[in-house]
Formats: C-alpha cells, structure tokens, sequence
C-alpha cells in the first residue's frame, strides 16, 4: 500500500452551558406540552447559554477539552475552523476571537457557515489543509448560540433547539491509504439554495435586523430522510467502506424520528445510534462533535471504531463523513 497523509481526530471535547431549560418550562411561554415536544422530537430539555455569554465563550471551552485530550496546548494550534450561524459579531470570524481568548499564536482562523451541516462541512475544509500538511494541528469546532435566533411566541421552531459547542482536534499521520487508516476517510457534502424557504433566518446584516428563524418543520422533516440517505451512501462509497460495517453512527441531533428513519433507510442497527436529543435538543452546528464527545466520556466509542457522521440544515445544506477514530 501507498503511504498517504490522514487527518486523525486525534481530541474531542464539548460543552453545554449551564442552565438548563425544560420542556415544562417553555409550556409556561407558548401554547405546547411536554408530552407533545417528547413523542414528536424526542426532545426533553435543551441548555441555553447565560445572557452574557457569547458562542466564542462555549466554543473556547470545549476547545480546551478538545486540547487537553489530544495532549496538545494552545500555542500547537495553527487553524481554527468555526462552523457557526451565531457568530459573536459580523465580524472578526469567531473563530478568530477564539485562537484569541485561547492564546493560539498567529495561523489560520475562519469560520464556516453551513447551519447545522456546518461541522460536516468544516471538517471537509480542515481536510484539505491537514492532509496537504498546510495545518499540523487544527481545531474544528462546532459552536452555537441558537436560542438567540428564536421567535419566542413560535412554537413549532422555539421548542427545537439549544445552545453549546463540541470540538476536535485533528492532526496529519501517515496512512497506508485503506480503510483501516485513521483519518477522515469520506466524504459527501451537499446544498439545494432552491429550499431556502423551509428554513432560513428572515433578517441578517444587508437587512438592518437580525432576525428570526423560520421552518415549515413537516417539509424540512420529508426531505432529511432522503437527502442524508444519499449523502451518507455517497460518503461511504468515498472512503471505499458499507454502511453496515461502520461501528458508530452519530448523526445531527434534530429530531429522534429523523435519526431512527434516518438508520433504518440505510440499514443501521439502532443500537449504534448515538442519540443526544433528548438532553441537548438542536443545537445545530455543535451537536456532532457534542454527541461524539457523549460517545466518548460515557465510553461507548472508542479510538479506532469506525464513524459516520451526518447532517443537514438551513440552505438547504447536508452531508456525511466516514472516519476512523
Ligand atoms: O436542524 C435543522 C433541521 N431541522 C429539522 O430537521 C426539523 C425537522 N422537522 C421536525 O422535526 C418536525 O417537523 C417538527 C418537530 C418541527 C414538527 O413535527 P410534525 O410532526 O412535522 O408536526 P407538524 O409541523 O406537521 O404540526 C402538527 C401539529 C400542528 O397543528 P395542526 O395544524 O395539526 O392543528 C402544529 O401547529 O402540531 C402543532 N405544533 C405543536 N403543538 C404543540 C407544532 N409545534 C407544536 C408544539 N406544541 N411545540
């Protein structure tokens, strides 16, 4: 075998804020139940972030777990990759406020915007710099404050989502190019701009507001299921793996019947399912590496298994990646 350069998920840390809002608590607000929220989303509580918190706050957090894991300090980091829809401010890119507050030295910072698939997307990114050696040590992080975009008197979208940020650290290693490399072993990454109607933030910077989110949930709910099912079958083709062969999968956690339809469409046993909803709710962005950080700290998935990561969101966006962890 030819000797190639793998991007090695080498760290994982994550973090949830500390408040934690239940569904009991959001039926004091809008016309819902908890009964309601849990047979149709699957969805318990969600956590929201402190009013002066900003998402740069949650995602240096669990970037220093993410850090601490890999055995690598800040002053090692030369990319960061923000995948965010809540960035602090229009601009520097969080990401950049990030290597500040942590102390990275001079390098690589930006953010990616792909909503809830932007994990996906951004490691796909940060791939392209590892495996080039442009990046020796990267973060990719997950980070998002999307309680911020609700419409609090909608309860068909304020009910779905939380705030937090996940994050890993990816490195280059040698591989033999097969799949039992470690490494990002494939990919599929997707956009349709003609569905931007079933989900979207109606305002944003050239509008003068910042909006509020907006989802006809029932169409967004019929395309998830075909469209991740393609992007997943299309990302193991990729990395030369079957679907059935993969020993995780940790998918967005948007809704609990999209993850199961989702894994029986593509043949998953849903034992493998790494399912976060009902504790984190949606919290776009963050929720891969959060649940993959689940995954790890209670000692389900462990270095070396074999990962399907999906996704799919406002663009609309989506998209799968196989690795070996
Ligand atoms: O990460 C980005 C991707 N986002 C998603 O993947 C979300 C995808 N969509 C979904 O998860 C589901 O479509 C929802 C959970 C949003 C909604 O579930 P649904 O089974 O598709 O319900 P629906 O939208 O068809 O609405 C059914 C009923 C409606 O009442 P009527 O018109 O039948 O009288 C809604 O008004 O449920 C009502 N409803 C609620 N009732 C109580 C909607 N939200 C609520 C609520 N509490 N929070």
């Amino acid at each position: 075998m030819t000797s190639v350069m793998r991007s090695v998920v080498t760290g994982v840390g994550g973090y949830l804020p500390d408040r934690v809002v239940t569904n009991d608590d959001l039926a004091t607000r809008v016309d819902t139940s908890d009964e309601w929220i849990r047979e149709r989303t699957g969805i318990h509580q969600r956590h929201q972030a402190a009013d002066d918190q900003p998402t740069s706050d949650l995602a240096v957090a669990a970037a220093r777990r993410a850090l601490e894991a890999a055995g690598r300090k800040p002053e090692d980091v030369d990319l960061i990759v923000v995948a965010t829809t809540t960035p602090d401010l229009t601009f520097p890119a969080t990401a950049a406020i990030v290597q500040r507050k942590l102390g990275c030295p001079i390098g690589i910072a930006f953010d990616v915007q792909a909503v809830c698939s932007g994990f996906v997307y951004a490691l796909s990114v940060a791939d392209g710099f590892v495996a080039r050696g442009r990046a020796n040590c990267a973060l990719v992080i997950g980070a998002e404050t999307m309680t911020r975009l609700m419409d609090w008197s909608d309860r068909g979208t304020c009910v779905l989502f939380g705030d937090g940020a996940g994050a890993v650290v990816v490195e280059p290693r040698a591989g033999e190019g097969g799949t039992t490399d470690r490494g990002l072993l494939g990919f599929a990454l997707r956009a349709d701009g003609t569905k931007q109607d079933l989900l979207f933030v109606d305002g944003g910077v050239s509008t003068g507001q910042i909006g509020h989110l907006r989802m006809q949930g029932n169409q967004v709910f019929r395309h998830a299921v075909v469209n991740i099912s393609e992007a997943i079958r299309a990302a193991a083709d990729d990395a030369g793996i079957t679907v059935a062969s993969v020993d995780w999968f940790i998918p967005h956690q948007a809704n609990q019947r999209i993850l199961e339809g989702v894994a029986k469409r593509v043949g998953i046993d849903e034992k493998k399912v790494i399912s976060t909803v009902a504790q984190h709710a949606n919290t776009s962005a963050a929720s891969i590496p959060l649940a993959l950080y689940q995954g790890l700290q209670d000692g389900r998935v462990k270095p070396g298994q074999l990962l399907l990561l999906e996704a799919m969101g406002g663009g609309l966006t989506w998209g799968a990646c196989v690795l070996r962890l």
